[in-house]
């Protein structure tokens, strides 16, 4: 032991102050310990992503089919962003969004990811039963690089951007610069970046940031949301140069609330 050591061990006993660590040169400092991450749980994923739960059951069946016919719509080349919407609140633009995320993702060999692009009432987080320090938010309001908010799901195959930081003017941030290139970037990653939107007609928030997306679905209540309702959320993307694909009608035959029994179906838009 160098005399150096030496007396400090003898101070430490005289006081009984605890002992601090001696540093040898050339030995790099070990960052503190933290707990583990829980990896998320199958479990904790919310029961309506019938297409993770369940990939055997017809609903399952129904949002592949929906997949190929919205896949084979895409134009051809590179990586696609597709935006959910809808031109209410509540008519199932998070889950649907959900599980054709997890339905493409079946396909493992694609890189699939999700993005909650809804701050005003963000729910994807909920959905997959997991958390992230940074997400969506958080990118748009800093130079961040978007790998720094991605997050590994329950689901095989499939990545997140959560919301995360809720930013007080979502609408404004969503049309600038900055979100066209967070956009662009995971383009360039993923095979298909999926986002769940705030609904059309309330917020700006949407067709602020449609622009970005390669292809919009908008997701329609059938026995709810009235034609002419939709026509307005229609007309105010394609006024923003949106490229509107089709609608997604949900709870069109039957299921009632029960989300397994349910059936989309999906028709082009003939704008
Ligand atoms: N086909 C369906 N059958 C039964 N329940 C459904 C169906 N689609 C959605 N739901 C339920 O309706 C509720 C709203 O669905 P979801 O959260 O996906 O809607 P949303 O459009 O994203 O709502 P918001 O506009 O608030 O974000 C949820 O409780 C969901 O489980
Ligand atoms: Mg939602």
């Amino acid at each position: 032991m160098s005399r150096i050591e030496d007396a400090m061990e003898k101070l430490a006993g005289d006081t009984g102050v605890e002992k601090p660590p001696v540093k040898v040169p050339g030995e790099s400092e070990k960052p503190p310990k933290r707990p583990a991450p829980r990896s998320p749980a199958k479990d904790d994923v919310d029961r309506h992503i019938v297409a993770f739960h369940q990939p055997l059951s017809g609903l399952t069946e129904n949002f592949k089919h929906i997949r190929i016919v919205i896949q084979n719509m895409l134009p051809e080349g590179s990586n696609k962003v597709v935006m959910f919407t809808s031109a209410h609140r509540g008519e199932g633009k998070t889950m649907a969004s959900l599980n054709f995320a997890a339905a493409v993702a079946h396909d493992t060999s694609r890189r699939i990811i999700i993005v909650d692009g809804d701050m005003r009432d963000p729910h994807i987080h909920e959905a997959l039963g997991i958390k992230a320090q940074r997400g969506f938010g958080d990118l748009l309001t800093t130079d961040a690089p978007a790998t720094s908010a991605i997050v590994h799901t329950p689901i095989p195959g499939l990545s997140a951007i959560l919301c995360g930081e809720r930013p007080e003017r979502p609408a404004e941030l969503l049309g600038t610069e900055r979100a066209r290139q967070i956009f662009a970037d995971l383009k360039r990653q993923f095979d298909m970046v999926i986002v769940d939107t705030p609904p059309v007609l309330p917020v700006s928030d949407t067709v602020n940031m449609a622009n970005f997306a390669d292809g919009v679905i908008i997701i329609v209540e059938e026995a709810k949301t009235s034609r002419k309702k939709v026509e307005r959320a229609v007309h105010l993307l394609n006024n923003a140069n949106a490229s509107v694909m089709g609608f997604l009608l949900n709870k069109s035959q039957g299921g009632g609330d029960e989300y397994d029994k349910s059936r989309y179906s999906y028709s082009r838009s003939s704008a």
